[in-house]
């Protein structure tokens, strides 16, 4: 009966908000493009030249050199095998306390999802405003959890970072950072975290990406951010370290990078963080995780688009 209930609902009988799966299914995948408003031969695949970076307001990053010919308003298509996934309206946003050249922060406006049948979209609409209610979670109103859904139907890879001052460490997930438009990294932490007063104090950090098959440790590790620096010993993994800043390493990385602070800036809920990428160690081989939202893992099954998600 739950089942029945949940795909009326969600267009799956999937019971997570946010699924896993590995990246080995890249060629399956959905498309991003960046099209001027309401003018679709202009469009540039920006699939791997984009960053989500915050969901209260949404932001989304963009290569200067991509947005260059645009003025005003720009759209940003989510598609896959000709299918129109969902769109999301952003704005430039020309901040003065940022001056960062490579890359222009955009600030969604407007999403339209197009991955579930219309009865569904109306219906999760209602269970996730009771939800919200019930629980107190940081409430996504209107329209913005509608561009966060959207978001999510281009897979986001999930990293751990790493951190320590003296003998006192901390690891935790961020599926919000990249590398586009230069050497520079960037990373989005919730203001309110202690993860990102953390990374501010300490200013140097191990990016670590992690094979799949450790989905279910990278999650449990989301509670991290909110938690303060402790003893390498409450750690389960405590036996390898990163070669320059000597942080904790989990035995599923694959590989890492040492970052250094540079700035930082606050927008909505969370603080946008640039890094310079210090060092980079490739430390075997593996297949690396990332995470998709619920309506496109709803979307991939009405299509019959082979999915190996790891449920946890
Ligand atoms: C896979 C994963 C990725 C996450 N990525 C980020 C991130 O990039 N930035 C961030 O501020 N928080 C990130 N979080 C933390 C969550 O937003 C949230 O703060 C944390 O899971 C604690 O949840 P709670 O406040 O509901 O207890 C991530 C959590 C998980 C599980």
């Amino acid at each position: 009966m739950k089942k029945i209930i949940r795909k009326i609902i969600w267009g799956t009988t999937l019971n997570q908000e946010y699924i896993c799966l590995p990246c080995n299914i890249v060629a399956h995948l959905s498309s991003v493009f960046l099209a001027k408003d309401g003018d679709r031969t202009a469009d540039v695949n920006i699939s791997d030249k984009h960053l989500f970076l915050g969901y209260k307001p949404v932001m989304i990053a963009l290569r200067s050199v991509d947005v260059k010919n645009f003025n005003g308003g720009l759209l940003i298509r989510f598609s896959q095998n000709n299918c129109l996934l969902g769109t999301i309206n952003v704005l430039p946003v020309r901040n003065a306390e940022y001056n960062w050249p490579e890359i222009i922060l955009c600030q969604a406006i407007q999403g339209k999802s197009h991955l579930l049948p219309f009865p569904s979209i109306i219906l999760s609409r209602l269970y996730d405003r009771l939800r919200y209610k019930k629980q107190g979670n940081i409430s996504l109103p209107g329209n913005l959890y509608t561009q966060v859904k959207i978001a999510y139907s281009y897979p986001r890879k999930i990293c751990l970072a790493s951190l320590h001052e003296n003998d006192l460490y901390n690891v935790f997930p961020t599926d919000l950072h990249g590398k586009i438009g230069g050497s520079k990294y960037y990373i989005s932490l919730r203001t309110k975290g202690k993860a990102c007063r953390q990374v501010l104090n300490l200013k140097q950090i191990s990016l670590c990406e992690i094979e799949a098959s450790s989905y279910r440790q990278a999650y449990g590790m989301g509670q991290n951010h909110m938690k303060n620096l402790r003893p390498a010993s409450e750690f389960d993994y405590q036996s390898q370290y990163s070669s320059r800043y000597g942080n904790l390493l989990l035995p599923s990385v694959i590989s890492y990078l040492e970052l250094s602070l540079l700035d930082s800036v606050q927008v909505g809920i969370h603080t946008i963080l640039k890094f310079d990428v210090v060092d980079s160690f490739q430390v075997k081989k593996g297949e690396p995780l990332m995470h998709i939202h619920r309506d496109y893992a709803a979307w991939r099954e009405k299509n019959n688009i082979e999915s190996k998600f790891l449920l946890r």
